[in-house]
């Protein structure tokens, strides 16, 4: 995903410096040409050659190396990178960053690149709650340069707080955000909604469906990754809030309609993958019940059905998708329901057909709109929703 991609991976002095070995051998297997900067400080932590090895690349740590063929190494490197990654950042990096300070091969080269830049801090709390601290990532933030929150937890000094460096799979997520994708969707707003909804019975039983949010939460991801502003409307599932997203959580199908129906308006496009709950126990019990006084049947009544809504109530301009889940008949209830519920495209898989639908890693879908039919083979839910937004943008 990052081919052709020049990434500089700048190492600073921290103990952290160990975990950017992973980013650089992840980068690299995203075929990504990686040319990790090192301070002197971050090789007390780490040897260059681990680097060397992992990126296929001189680690750059001495700006008056003759030993190399570039003349002016740190202004050729800058020119070519498409981005710039300082991950573990110490706060020296950071106060010299914020000041133009350019004293060695990564600050100089920082300093030298034009390309996208972000930095991952990760120091002791104190250190990164320091009001000269803070000043500077606020004074770097106003040029441009993004600065992630570091994660929370114990520290290697001993402390609990602020300054951990974030997860690597995080730190991941963010490059491919910023370099996977020509970001085609640049500019757009969309909305996705993922997984089931619960429907209480009572305060201890709910009814629910199988529905895992992996599609859903696959269809935000891919939206961020082309630089789409991303809400995802989730239903209860155990997966992580995606990077880049504003993840909103509801539990039931009201819920959903009123958060989806709330931003609705603002939206280019609405993904309706949720497995909403068609039906919902007309009262919920204020209390447990008990086997002895247990009911003959409960009562259901309909749930909003939210697609159909927002294929009524749309904007102009908006593109509405729906998904579709059959046993039987795929292609033409898909055809169906595109009409009825007024969608601009389908997404229709069937659950009888191996590796698709719920809580699996894959999918085999076919994308169904009033004029066009793509059949796909068995793919991962990624790749589906990469075809999904190819799809959107091309035919519908
Ligand atoms: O009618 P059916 O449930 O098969 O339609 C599936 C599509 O409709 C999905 O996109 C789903 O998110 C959406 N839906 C909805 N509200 C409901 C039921 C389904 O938005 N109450």
């Amino acid at each position: 995903m990052l081919k052709n991609k020049t990434i500089i991976l700048g190492v600073t002095g921290s103990i952290a410096a160990y975990k950017a070995a992973e980013i650089t051998s992840w980068a690299k297997k995203q075929h990504a040409d990686v040319n990790v900067i090192m301070t002197k400080n971050a090789q007390y932590f780490i040897n260059p050659i681990t680097f060397e090895t992992l990126s296929g690349n001189k680690c750059l740590t001495d700006t008056f190396d003759r030993n190399f063929q570039y003349n002016v190494e740190h202004v050729e490197l800058a020119k070519r990178a498409d981005l710039f990654v300082v991950a573990p950042a110490s706060a020296d990096f950071i106060a010299k960053a914020a000041n133009g300070i350019a004293d060695d091969m990564l600050t100089t080269t920082f300093l030298a690149s034009t390309c996208e830049k972000l930095i991952f801090p990760a120091m002791n709390t104190r250190m990164y709650e320091n009001p000269i601290t803070q000043d500077n990532i606020a004074k770097l933030k106003r040029f441009g340069i993004k600065v992630i929150e570091p994660g929370a937890g114990y520290l290697a000094c001993g402390d609990t707080g602020k300054g951990k460096l974030l997860l690597i799979e995080d730190i991941e997520e963010h490059i491919l955000l910023h370099a996977a994708y020509d970001h085609d969707l640049s500019g757009k707003k969309i909305l996705v909604s993922a997984g089931p909804t619960c429907e209480d019975i009572d305060p201890v039983r709910f009814i629910t469906n199988h529905s895992t949010g992996r599609m859903g939460y696959a269809v935000a991801r891919n939206a961020a990754r082309r630089g789409a502003d991303v809400t995802l409307v989730s239903g209860p599932v155990s997966l992580k809030e995606p990077v880049g997203v504003n993840t909103v959580h509801v539990t039931s199908a009201q819920e959903m309609f009123d958060e989806i129906t709330a931003v609705s308006d603002e939206q280019d496009i609405i993904v309706m993958t949720a497995a909403v709950a068609d039906m919902k126990p007309v009262n919920k019990a204020a209390e447990k019940i008990h086997k002895v006084t247990m009911p003959d049947a409960i009562k259901l009544t309909t749930n909003p059905d939210i697609l159909s809504y927002l294929g009524a109530n749309r904007r102009e301009g908006q593109k509405i998708i729906g998904f579709s889940m059959e046993t039987e008949n795929l292609v033409e209830n898909s055809r169906l329901k595109l009409r009825k519920k007024h969608c601009d495209m389908i997404v229709a898989n069937c659950l009888k057909v191996a590796g698709a639908g719920f809580g699996t890693e894959t999918n085999v879908v076919t994308l169904i709109s009033a004029d066009r039919m793509q059949e796909l083979p068995i793919m991962s839910k990624d790749e589906v929703a990469e075809k999904i937004f190819d799809f959107i943008q091309k035919d519908c």
